[in-house]
């Protein structure tokens, strides 16, 4: 059936602007005014905002991580991104050594069919390079449609690769028409001062952000911008927390590097000190690289609004505080790493960051969902409001406020680590391709109706220059 969605204020990275919005089949097929069809049916967005679906580059569902697996499946994680206004996640696929990349490809093809309820694709793990995985590239792109590959330079003998990995990933890429994406912590200094706690006698959550320090970021920030300027590559830096690798960021990109960086909604508003809740309570906040000291969220939050930082991920990795984080009651090391964030991602960014000025509205919709829709190849399929574009769109109340708890979250651990938090603004309804997911905020979407989504090379998405000289000097 056509809808038409009236008198909604459309939002996009660019315009703000009164229009109506018709939607054929999965496509947004008109914006204009006074639409006049009586085969359509009608929704009525007054007072409302319409952004593009929310685009979240950066989740974990139903990994085995820290000797367990996420709680959050591809069915209830992508439910409870729907409800916070995303339409679109990126999953990371985790690869094993001597296996071919297909066999991990198909394994998360299994995870998610026939549970996603929103799009989505998949970033794949690069854990070794050889001559087999040099050969499946090009197929991975080309028919796979996956076009971003992840790189750990830390979590030493479980995902870590050495340098010699990255910059020949990164030669590939920049061969084949990839986005090389890193978790930069020095993973062999880390794995140092984790032992030397442990040795110490210094079991307690804290000591996990005790043994990854800033520097140690900033460190493996700055040594994979260096190694994507010697491959004349290009580098997304995930999960960026602090100073250290935002300054890394900005320094290569004056010079001229093509690398971007996220940020995630932890890091905006929890601090270091959350690590230290009494009765293991901690343990909630123990996610890789740490939160840092308060100061460093001005700093990130000025990254944001100047486009040295470009998007935001949610780093959804959701464990159980009862059975899974226990796994550590007497060892940091063992707290299995990761928090569930993919359902306020996009309402922090917003309450936090648009209604206390930090970012306009237009740089709220880039962040949530534009510029990743850009980066990783789906624009303007994704994205955006416009013309030919999926219907993916949030019918968003700016004024409503509502409180953060695991009592109401859809999500299915058992805790929330905004817990308490009051924010403003909240999607009533949500639509993926024409269809309701989200209705009058209930869930009415159908588990499987989420589509694998074959990502465009790096580059060839329209627009990308853009966005590659924001913030630089
Ligand atoms: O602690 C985290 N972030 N867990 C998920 C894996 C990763 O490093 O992104
Ligand atoms: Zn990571
Ligand atoms: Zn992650
Ligand atoms: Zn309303």
């Amino acid at each position: 059936m056509k809808k038409i969605i009236r008198n909604g204020t459309i939002v996009t990275a660019t315009d703000t602007y009164k229009a109506d919005i018709l939607i054929e089949e999965d496509k947004i097929s008109a914006i204009g005014l006074n639409f006049d069809r009586t085969d359509a049916e009608v929704i009525d967005a007054s007072g409302h905002y319409i952004f593009p679906g929310g685009v979240d580059p950066h989740t974990h569902l139903d990994m085995p991580f820290g000797g367990t697996v996420t709680k959050d499946d591809f069915e209830s994680g992508t439910i409870a991104a729907a409800f916070g206004g995303t339409t679109t996640i990126i999953d990371f696929c985790l690869t094993n050594k001597g296996e071919p990349l297909q066999n991990a490809i198909e394994t998360w093809h299994e995870k998610s069919k026939n549970k996603a309820v929103i799009d989505y694709s998949f970033h794949l793990m690069i854990g070794e390079i050889n001559d087999d995985v040099l050969k499946e590239l090009p197929r991975v792109i080309e028919k796979e449609g996956i076009t971003s590959f992840k790189v750990f330079m830390a979590y030493k003998n479980v995902f870590q690769a050495d340098d010699a990995t990255l910059y020949r990933t990164l030669l590939a890429a920049k061969e084949y028409g990839a986005l090389v994406m890193v978790h930069a912590e020095n993973g062999d200094v880390v794995d140092y001062l984790i032992n030397q706690a442990l040795a110490e006698g210094k079991v307690e959550p804290i000591y996990h952000a005790l043994t990854r320090p800033p520097e140690v970021e900033g460190e493996a920030t700055g040594r994979a911008a260096t190694l994507t300027g010697l491959a004349n590559s290009q580098l997304y830096v995930v999960h960026v927390t602090c100073a250290e690798a935002v300054e890394k960021i900005t320094e290569a990109r004056n010079n001229g590097i093509d690398i971007w960086g996220e940020t995630c909604p932890q890091y905006l508003v929890l601090d270091q000190s959350m690590l230290e809740k009494p009765d293991f309570e901690g343990a909630k906040y123990v996610w890789s690289p740490p939160l840092r000291e308060k100061w460093n969220q001005d700093v990130l939050w000025n990254a944001l609004k100047n486009g040295n930082l470009q998007t935001l991920g949610s780093d959804q990795c959701s464990f159980d505080f009862k059975g899974q984080k226990d796994l550590g009651r007497d060892d940091f090391s063992k707290i299995p790493n990761g928090g569930p964030m993919i359902e306020d991602r996009v309402s922090i960014l917003f309450s936090e960051g648009v209604k206390k000025g930090r970012i306009s509205l237009n740089q709220f919709v880039d962040i949530s969902s534009t510029r990743g829709a850009k980066l990783f190849g789906l624009y303007p399929q994704k994205g955006t409001i416009a013309v030919g574009s999926d219907a993916d769109l949030v019918i968003f109340d700016p004024n409503c406020k509502r409180t953060i708890s695991s009592e109401t979250h859809h999500m299915a651990v058992d805790y929330n680590a905004f817990e308490g938090m009051e924010v403003t603004g909240e999607p009533v309804s949500v639509l993926v391709r024409g269809e309701f997911v989200i209705r009058e905020k209930r869930f009415v979407g159908n588990a499987g109706s989420g589509q694998f989504l074959k990502r465009k090379k790096y580059g060839e998405t329209s627009l990308i220059e853009e966005i590659s000289n924001e913030g630089k000097k």
